[in-house]
């Protein structure tokens, strides 16, 4: 019998090469931006109940943190989208990126990032108290029919990914997420990317 795996969901874990002061370098940017944006009319995102997250992309930031931290965006989206159509990132794709911080009840309702190609959240600071199933990356079966009870053929219509500092999670934009609120009084903060055909405002290439 030839058996065939029709529309795959490829999903990423990788751990960037960037040290603890540099992680730690990439929380003061996001506390900092934070902090002057905080009185600006910025729009958040609907998406995020109680949570907070720059209006800039921090990608555009000229710092060489940054700069260190795009080549590692570029060296894992690079192996993914190998992995997945077997040819090399294309050149005429930007990058987006925007710092998250998730305080005590914080959560991210179940979305898609439209008009992008591949996503990733990128974890640099996680609560050390975290509780089962608290503060996770869950990703739910993006097959509608799937859901309707033959879940011995399908497997858990539900996966999740316990965020670790340094480590990121890269997917396509089309499928849909969400992160479950915490309890602890430390913020989880994480860094997500677009990458896209789109320019949009802000994004930007990697040489
Ligand atoms: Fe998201």
């Amino acid at each position: 019998m030839q058996i065939s795996s029709f529309f795959p969901t490829v999903i990423g874990l990788d751990k960037l090469d960037l040290n603890i002061n540099d992680i730690k370098e990439l929380i003061n940017i996001v506390y900092k931006l934070e902090k002057d944006e905080k009185n600006k009319n910025y729009n958040q995102s609907s998406m995020t109940i109680h949570g907070y997250h720059t209006s800039l992309s921090i990608l555009t930031i000229e710092r060489p943190v940054i700069q260190k931290l795009k080549q590692e965006l570029k060296r894992v989206y690079n192996e993914y989208y190998k992995t997945h159509t077997g040819l090399k990132l294309p050149e005429n794709v930007y990058f987006y990126g925007w710092g998250m911080i998730s305080p005590k009840c914080a959560m991210s309702k179940p979305h898609v990032h439209p008009n992008s190609l591949i996503s990733s959240a990128f974890y640099i600071k996680v609560p050390k108290d975290l509780k089962p199933s608290e503060g996770e990356f869950n990703i739910q079966d993006p097959r509608p029919a799937a859901t309707f009870g033959f879940s011995d053929l399908v497997g858990p219509n539900l996966h999740s990914i316990k965020p670790e500092a340094g480590n990121i999670a890269i997917f396509p934009s089309w499928l849909e997420h969400f992160v479950t609120p915490h309890s602890s009084e430390e913020d989880r903060i994480s860094i997500a990317i677009n990458c896209s055909y789109d320019k949009g405002e802000n994004g930007i290439k990697i040489k």
